[in-house]
């Protein structure tokens, strides 16, 4: 009916609409909404031009989809007697005169214009976004389409083409008959179907209610109201512009408009819009010198590749406008609203339905089944009501209709048969699992009883030898009577590396790195057996590296001479790009060390002195306060993995799950160590303060030897154990008897203890200047869930409790969020100390939204059951005292220290996604739920404290087996003599073998 070409526009029309919506932000560079916009507009404006020039868009009123405004078959309407002349009246009176086409071409300058600004900010507060907003579009096109041009039309033309066979002649069926005669001849005939589909596609986005994110939209915010109106807002923008189109593709085609062709006047529109932009930018970019950076894309890894896929992304969505815009004049622009409508919500829900194929997330097959029911039927009576206004089109055959059912019923498939319950709880499970890990690991990480034996281990394991001094290392952890003496593969792979470097590189980096005060790192000497900080250091960091030499003290008669470099900041600082770090693993495998005992006796000279003035030179850039995911997390994956293709969902709102799956079983973390690679989590890019705006980030992608007391996935720094925990800054002290000065804060069994979640402490994950970077830190969504979801807006809470018609299953179950502390979940949770590290509004934002405590003592951590520990600027100094505690630890982590080998999650801690999707459900297993929520459910459930008191106790016990002040001294002595080996200019030669 429209022409190849037609046909051709609207196939890739819908084509390029399915692409965009399988996975928009992979797609799309969502952080420069602008850019794309501009560039989109000129790529769209060029090529209208280049159309209108060899102008298919032929002056033609019998094209297209006329026939929807045309009540008489268009072929008849040559003939002369009234009626016709009537109708063709009716139709000429669309024609627009030259001021009605400037008002259009103005409408849709503006309305593009504003869009363009209100999606920039909608990306901007996505946390607060709702969902089914924009799936009302075609209800309100049909609405206009019903007032302005569709007709009566003559009931009895209709029914000659209707296929409808003799229904037979009860009341019902006569009433339906006449129902549909009377729909189908009044003007409003698209109206109920378009509704129809709105309403599908409206409930068809209700199914990701149980896969909220904890993203904060701060209640205290105008956003919870300001966000929902600016989609309005969006959805009316819209409208503007497909009327506008519509006005254009009607009445530009008739002969009695003025000559401005369709293709010039959007033309115009697009490159008005794409000029306003422009002046906008030029604006910015004189008067804010602080997102020049941002604009020029400083801070891309590499700019011309940034800038290829943002034309790369400008052409399709150019290409999908275009082929769109030609779709609505072929073929109306309600049939185009409704498919796209179809494509853009059916696409992102088959492939949630198929992503959520296990239990969690849980969907209900019931809403699922009525919200396509209710597609598909809107869409079979659109096209019937189509057909019966085009004499033209035929019926689909059976055949198409069973298949296109079939091919439905497939693609629903796993959502329909999908069950949200568990016969296990997957706490049991990977408890269980954690049981066996740990069984392994004791054959692993201390099997041998001397020296020979922990040689051999040595040997086997590393296919060389071990560093000189390996027998007196081996004498001193003996004589400390640690308990792990064979499994040091964290200091194996840090090291590894840098044996693709030579010695005298390794001792110039170091003496470079130390010699200039801006890096923020400094030196510790190690002469004749004697450990010291050097003089340059800054003094608010000194305790720290005195609190190394204290650990040092303790060996350092066997370290040869050398010089360290060690990390004053908490943020890691060394990220090799992956391919770099594999060439230098691949060289540094194809060395080996010999059979020498002794380290070289003149290394002392290797080392230069600290020049008396401060050198200048730096390799470390500076990244505070910008987001550093793209660049320091995303360039040491692969470049197949996801954190390179972005597949996170466009709007925070909304959990990643596919991110979360590889180290997850249901809502429960299954592999602690990969569950902060941020490899197969581009989301985490706005789930933790180090991505979002780190406080002090100096770091290099060359490969430099910088101990760091821990570092996230992807780094190289080396691992050493913290002076702060070695030097008790936060220690485990309870106290049973209360002093004059200070009160008793015993530490009673895990029975006695109140059943709560307890956490205190400060904004520092990172630095929020302005931009709400904190809406996405760790710490403050979890103060957020706690104290604040019963009020927001997305607060639904999908916990697993137990079947409510099988009390030995599980279910998940999506709860309000005020129902929490009624069903027996309780916190206490709360920052003290005011709000720091901000700036701007975001300060007074995060003390409107959280408030903030006076500090407790820490010591009163234990009188609660469960203790979070979150990570802050860097790692988290609590985590051992909490180990040692009677209390059970709770860890959601990005940063890992040098112990995170010999802790084996869900037997000595309960892991935490970063998410924290997965809090809720942890706590209730373990502390039960008791209370009726707010639906009125009565829950009794005794949830599994015994085995809280398990993890609790296994914790306690195991950490003062193998994370003693002992065991940070032998990790730290083997690691120096595997790095005095490595920077001993005979290292080739050195190794002890007995
Ligand atoms: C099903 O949809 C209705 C209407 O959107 C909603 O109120 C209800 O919570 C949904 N049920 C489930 C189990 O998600
Ligand atoms: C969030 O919860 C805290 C603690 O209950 C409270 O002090 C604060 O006022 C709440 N914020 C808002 C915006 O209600």
């Amino acid at each position: 009916m429209a022409g190849l070409l037609g046909v051709l526009c609207y196939t890739v029309s819908c084509l390029t609409a399915s692409i965009l919506a399988y996975s928009p932000s992979s797609i799309l560079a969502t952080d420069r909404p602008v850019h794309l916009a501009i560039l989109t507009l000129v790529c769209s404006a060029l090529s209208l031009l280049v159309i209108a020039k060899r102008s298919q868009f032929k002056r033609n009123i019998d094209s297209g989809h006329r026939g929807d405004y045309v009540s008489i078959p268009l072929k008849e309407l040559r003939d002369g007697d009234a009626k016709v002349a009537k109708e063709k009246q009716r139709i000429h009176s669309y024609a627009l005169t030259s001021s009605e086409l400037f008002a259009i071409v103005l409408v849709a300058t503006v309305a593009l214009t504003v869009r363009v600004d209100v999606q920039r900010r909608l990306l901007l507060v996505s946390e607060c976004a709702t969902r089914s907003v924009e799936v009302w579009l075609p209800f309100l096109i049909a609405v206009y389409d019903a007032l302005r041009f569709q007709k009566r039309q003559d009931v009895r033309a209709i029914e000659e083409d209707d296929d409808d066979e003799d229904l037979g002649s009860t009341a019902y069926q006569d009433f339906a008959q006449s129902l549909k005669r009377s729909l189908l001849s009044s003007p409003w005939r698209y109206v109920p179907t378009a509704f129809l589909l709105s309403l599908g596609c409206h409930l068809v986005a209700g199914l990701w209610l149980s896969s909220e994110s904890s993203h904060v939209c701060p209640i205290s915010s105008s956003d919870v109201v300001v966000v929902p109106r600016l989609q309005w807002l969006a959805l009316l923008l819209d409208t503007s512009l497909a009327i506008a189109s519509l006005e254009l593709a009607i009445g530009g085609m008739l002969p009695s408009t003025p000559i401005l062709s369709i293709p010039i006047s959007w033309a115009a529109v697009l490159t008005l819009s794409a000029g306003v932009w422009s002046i906008i930018a030029a604006v910015v970019i004189a008067t804010q010198p602080e997102n020049h950076a941002w604009l020029f894309m400083e801070h891309e890894p590499s700019p011309v590749g940034s800038i290829l896929s943002l034309v790369c992304q400008a052409l399709l969505l150019a290409t999908f406008c275009i082929s769109t815009l030609y779709s609505v004049m072929n073929l109306g622009l309600l049939h185009i609203s409704m498919a796209l409508l179809a494509l853009l919500t059916m696409i992102p829900g088959i492939r949630f339905i198929w992503s959520a194929r296990r239990p969690y997330p849980p969907i209900s097959s019931l809403n699922l089944t009525w919200s396509f029911a209710i597609i598909y039927l809107a869409w079979s009576l659109y096209s019937r009501t189509r057909r019966a206004m085009h004499a033209s089109e035929s019926p689909p055959s059976t055949l198409r209709r069973v298949i296109i059912f079939a091919v439905f019923a497939l693609l629903l498939y796993p959502g329909l048969m999908k069950s949200n319950t568990v016969h296990f709880h997957p706490i049991d499970l990977l408890m269980y699992d954690a049981q066996n890990k740990y069984l392994g690991y004791l054959n692993y990480a201390a099997s041998s009883s001397n020296i020979a034996e922990a040689v051999h281990t040595y040997q086997e394991r590393y296919q060389d030898n071990p560093p000189p001094g390996f027998d007196v290392w081996f004498e001193f952890a003996r004589n400390r009577s640690v308990w792990v003496t064979d499994e040091f593969n964290q200091i194996y792979n840090d090291l590894l590396p840098f044996r693709a470097i030579q010695p005298a590189d390794l001792r110039q980096h170091t003496w470079d790195m130390v010699s200039n005060p801006w890096n923020e790192i400094s030196g510790i000497t190690i002469r004749g057996g004697v450990a010291q900080v050097q003089e340059n250091v800054i003094p608010t960091h000194r305790w720290m590296l005195e609190g190394v030499v204290s650990i040092l003290e303790s060996f350092s008669q066997h370290l040869p001479d050398m010089d360290l470099a060690f990390n004053l900041n908490d943020e890691s600082r060394v990220a090799l790009p992956f391919s770099d770090l594999r060439r230098l693993e691949n060289k540094a495998l194809r060395t080996g060390f010999g059979k020498s005992a002794s380290f070289s006796t003149d290394r002392a000279s290797g080392w230069k002195d600290i020049p008396p003035e401060p050198i200048s030179d730096t390799i470390f850039e500076n990244w505070s306060f910008a987001n550093t995911f793209q660049e320091w997390a995303a360039l040491t994956c692969p470049s197949s993995s996801a954190a390179h293709r972005g597949l996170s969902p466009l709007f925070k709102s909304q959990l990643c799950l596919d991110c979360a799956a590889d180290h997850s079983l249901g809502q429960f973390v299954s592999n602690w160590s990969i569950a902060a690679d941020p490899c197969h989590q581009p989301d985490l890019a706005n789930l933790h303060g180090f991505y979002l705006s780190p406080a002090a980030f100096k770091a290099t992608h060359q490969l430099r030897p910088v101990f760091s007391q821990s570092k996230v996935r992807g780094f190289n720094d080396i691992l050493y154990p913290s002076a702060w925990n070695y030097m008790d800054k936060v220690a485990y002290s309870p106290t049973n008897t209360s002093s004059a000065d200070r009160p008793a804060f015993p530490d009673p069994p895990y029975k006695e203890k109140v059943s709560s979640l307890y956490w205190r402490g400060a904004t520092s994950e990172g630095v929020s200047t302005g931009q709400g970077a904190w809406r996405g830190m760790t710490r403050q969504r979890m103060v957020h869930m706690a104290n604040n979801l019963t009020m927001s807006q997305h607060d639904g809470v999908t916990l697993l409790l137990p079947d409510t018609r099988h009390p030995e299953r599980y279910t998940y179950t999506t709860l309000p969020g005020a129902s929490l502390p009624d069903i027996g979940l309780a916190t206490d949770v709360s920052f003290v100390d005011g709000i720091a590290r901000c700036g701007g509004r975001d300060c007074e934002a995060q003390e409107q939204e959280f408030g903030s405590a006076t500090p407790d003592d820490f010591q009163s951590h234990w009188k609660y059951k469960y203790l979070i520990d979150l990570d802050g600027a860097g790692f988290s100094g609590r985590f051992l005292p909490f180990l040692q505690s009677h209390s059970l630890p709770l860890k959601a982590a990005l940063f890992r220290e040098w112990y995170d080998s010999r802790l084996i999650p869900w037997l000595h801690f309960v892991p935490l996604d970063l998410r924290l999707h997965g809090l809720w459900s942890t706590l209730a297993y373990f502390a039960g739920v008791h209370g009726t929520d707010a639906d009125g459910r009565t829950w009794d459930w005794n949830g599994h404290q015994r085995e809280a008191e398990l993890i609790a106790e296994s914790g306690r016990e195991w950490s003062r087996k193998v994370l003693t002040k002992a065991d940070m001294e032998v990790y730290f002595f083997r690691l120096l003599l595997e790095w005095g080996r490595l920077t001993d200019d005979r290292r080739d030669e050195l190794g002890f073998v007995l």
